[in-house]
């Protein structure tokens, strides 16, 4: 997508040398490369004693980890490539970054370091006059909650303006989050049914058979509901809920995205279960009497015109059975006066497989052969079981630092918007409750069927 401001012409990245560059960045950048789009030098800050050739090794090592080596875009890759290493805190690397930019005058900075780091970054940099025509690119957490949301932000805004801050939420980024928006407004026949009259509730399952995988103590101050919620999630919920954006106007996708949120009702504790896998408390990090969840559901309700009444369930874990992400938008069955069969479990509905596999499905019901008048579930597939990035199909990260660049902040959390969803969790987050322990490998507390009982239980992935 183009943006309406001129492209930026370097990348600095803080943080080069740590897990998020090594897992995502480099990988995304080496992508960038093979399409003939890395154009620009990226220009590593670290503290971390290296030099180059050892943040080229790093850069190798994640390349082949992460998606394999492409000899010719990883030579690019290498050619972009500088490194400064230096103290955060010492003005002078900040002007060696000056200096590397060279001839560089709008460069895009990368935060992928912690929030703790982030006023004495944005000083420094302002100090070294690089701020200028600059771009700011911060991962979630997005603050810990509404107040230190709006502290970050200030900090942010006193040297970029909004339109300069890209707050990444990777989940924008994804294919399969995308069609979730085109499908809705691509194809005539949902218009008509998608709203309160004809949808009986909706549910989204992130879940992950992992744990917390060395994160514990980054897990102990964050939670699921900070982690993948309040961002991922919610993001996912205004894709679904939103009125028809006006245009592709940049901005017109994100006003509709933060009105939904902000017709979002404040959560209180009779809407959440939330569970802690046996297990947690032994993780490296971990209290010994954590009360962290790593499992929530919750119950949405929305109040707006279209949605009054219906039910969005959301919930995700870690632990769980299974690795999936799915939506699914229910729809409520026909009254039961012609055909005399047991209500069905399964009615009509639209299925969003969005990782590991990428699926979109609608469920419907046909007549089994014979002479009765009774019928089976069928899934009538669209897009079926295609692996996640083996479609072709650009990696978020690929695609949202290629956005960043080209100034385009449409995939991008709007300080609204993230305001607005923290004012959604923000009392749970306030009044935390003991969880739930769940045993690992299952769907989470048994609790956690209380709240779906009256649309009939969870729909759980397959
Ligand atoms: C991150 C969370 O934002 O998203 C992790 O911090 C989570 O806890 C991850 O595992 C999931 O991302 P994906 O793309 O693998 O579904």
């Amino acid at each position: 997508m183009n943006g309406p401001h001129p492209p930026s012409d370097a990348l600095v990245l803080f943080g080069v040398t740590g897990d998020l560059a090594y897992k995502k960045i480099f990988p995304a950048l080496q992508a960038t490369a093979r399409r003939g789009n890395l154009n620009f030098p990226v220009i590593g800050v670290a503290r971390s004693g290296w030099n180059r050739d050892q943040l080229l090794e790093r850069a190798k090592a994640s390349v082949t980890e992460h998606g394999g080596l492409d000899p010719a875009a990883f030579a690019r890759l290498e050619s972009q490539l500088r490194y400064v290493e230096g103290d955060y805190r010492d003005p002078e690397t900040f002007r060696r970054v000056r200096a590397e930019l060279q001839q560089a005058t709008r460069p895009t900075h990368y935060f992928a370091i912690p929030p703790s780091m982030f006023p004495t970054v944005v000083e420094q940099l302002a100090g070294a006059g690089c701020c200028d025509d600059a771009r700011v690119v911060v991962e979630k957490p997005f603050g810990r909650s509404l107040e230190s949301a709006r502290a970050l932000n200030q900090l942010l805004l006193k040297t970029f303006p909004e339109r300069s801050i890209f707050r990444i939420d990777h989940y924008l980024g994804k294919e399969a989050v995308q069609n979730i928006l085109y499908f809705r407004f691509a194809n005539a026949f949902l218009d008509p049914i998608w709203n309160r009259r004809y949808v009986e509730n909706v549910q989204i399952t992130m879940a992950e058979e992992f744990g917390v995988s060395g994160r514990g103590k980054l897990y102990e101050e964050t939670g699921v509901i900070r982690d993948v919620i309040q961002n991922h999630l919610l993001q996912i919920v205004t894709y679904l809920a939103m009125e028809a954006p006006s245009s592709m106007y940049p901005e017109a996708v994100r006003d509709e995205q933060a009105t939904v949120l902000r017709t979002i009702r404040p959560l209180n504790t009779e809407q959440l279960i939330s569970g802690q896998y046996r297990g947690y408390r032994d993780e490296p990090d971990v209290a010994k009497d954590s009360k962290v969840p790593t499992y929530a559901a919750i119950r949405l309700h929305i109040d707006s015109w279209r949605w009054e009444g219906v039910p969005f369930y959301v919930r995700a874990g870690k632990r769980l059975k299974m690795t999936c992400a799915e939506v699914r938008v229910e729809f409520k069955t026909p009254p039961p006066v012609v055909f005399k069969e047991p209500a069905p479990a399964a009615g009509n509905y639209v299925r969003f497989r969005l990782s590991p596999q990428v699926a979109i499905a609608l469920g419907a019901r046909v007549k089994r052969p014979g002479e009765e008048m009774v019928g089976d579930p069928l899934e009538l597939s669209l897009v079926e079981g295609l692996e996640q990035g083996k479609g072709g199909e650009m990696d978020a990260y690929e695609r949202l630092l290629g956005d960043a660049m080209e100034g385009d902040a449409t995939l991008f959390a709007r300080q609204d918007a993230v305001e607005a969803a923290w004012a959604i969790v923000d009392p749970l987050i306030r009044d935390p409750h003991p969880p739930y322990e769940y045993e690992p490998g299952t769907w989470g507390p048994r609790e956690a069927d209380r709240l779906v009982a009256g649309v009939g239980g969870w729909n759980t992935p397959e």
